[in-house]
């Protein structure tokens, strides 16, 4: 069984998913998911801007696993216009009638002005939920105030060296989940020498210890791989726990205190 966190809507999300940025269209991208899904996972987190769509809902459609079992993540292209007729593209290159969540992907232009089109996607059933990723603590704020329809999802960079707690606070005091992208930072986190340490402590990866952070810290988390054993080992963070010695030690990796981040200020990262 998934270990899930519960939307405001309802629904269920799964803790741990797969992540295809910068996974282009076609195999590489369609066996990742495939493997994803013979892992286990069965959350799987795109975007119009990916420019993989096709191929995640082809892989979605030959794992004859049930649609209503898997929960898929795609976001809306802020440079676009409108999110309820971009919703209607990548429901086509997905082949699939809904997404369970559908994000902004980033807030460009502003935190609300695409709000009340990702409303209307919500309302007419092209997704199941509507969110948003990359807004920090001001930007969800100032949605917040205007929104019918609450973001259920706000996915950030965020891992051990981009702990931005006030970020989370934030979120969980509205009720919205924080996911975490790029736990690896990119890959970068992985040759750390206090989270190689506690892997060896623990006697797992250094993915699986930057993971299971996330995941302790209550977290959806979604890495990416396009390898399969790495794409399995990710998976299998439910069968160990990082004592507070370890979590200590890798909270104080952070190195957004010193700066805005912290207060999950200033975070114009896409201009
Ligand atoms: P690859 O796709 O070639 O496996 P993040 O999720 O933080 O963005 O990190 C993704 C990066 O980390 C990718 O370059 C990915 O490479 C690499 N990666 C993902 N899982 C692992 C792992 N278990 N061990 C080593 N590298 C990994």
């Amino acid at each position: 069984a998934q270990v899930t966190r519960e939307l405001f809507n309802g629904a269920q999300i799964p803790v741990m998913g797969l992540g295809v940025w910068q996974v282009p269209e076609g195999r590489q991208c369609e066996q990742a998911v495939t493997w994803a899904l013979e892992a286990g996972y069965r959350l799987i987190d795109t975007a119009q801007a990916y420019g993989n769509e096709a191929s995640v809902g082809r892989a979605i459609r030959s794992s004859g696993i049930p649609r209503e079992d898997i929960f898929l993540t795609t976001k809306f292209y802020p440079g676009r216009r409108d999110p309820l007729a971009e919703a209607e593209k990548s429901l086509r290159r997905l082949d699939t009638e809904y997404v369970d969540l559908y994000l902004i992907h980033w807030p460009q232009g502003g935190p609300t002005w695409a709000w009340s089109g990702m409303e209307k996607a919500c309302e007419a059933g092209l997704a199941k939920a509507i969110g948003i990723s990359n807004f920090g603590a001001d930007e969800l704020q100032e949605l917040l105030e205007v929104s019918q329809i609450p973001p259920a999802v706000n996915q950030v960079l965020f891992s051990p060296f981009e702990y931005r707690r006030a970020l989370v606070e934030a979120g969980d005091q509205a009720g919205v989940v924080t996911q975490a992208y790029s736990p690896l930072g990119t890959g970068r986190h992985l040759d750390d020498p206090v989270v190689g340490r506690i892997a060896e402590a623990v006697g797992r990866t250094p993915a699986q210890v930057l993971i299971r952070w996330a995941v302790q810290k209550g977290l959806s988390v979604i890495p990416k791989s396009t390898h399969r054993e790495r794409i399995e080992a990710n998976f299998a963070v439910f069968d160990f726990e990082l004592d507070d010695d370890a979590v200590a030690a890798l909270d104080s990796l952070d190195t957004t205190h010193r700066t805005a981040d912290a207060l999950g200020r200033g975070e114009k990262w896409w201009s």
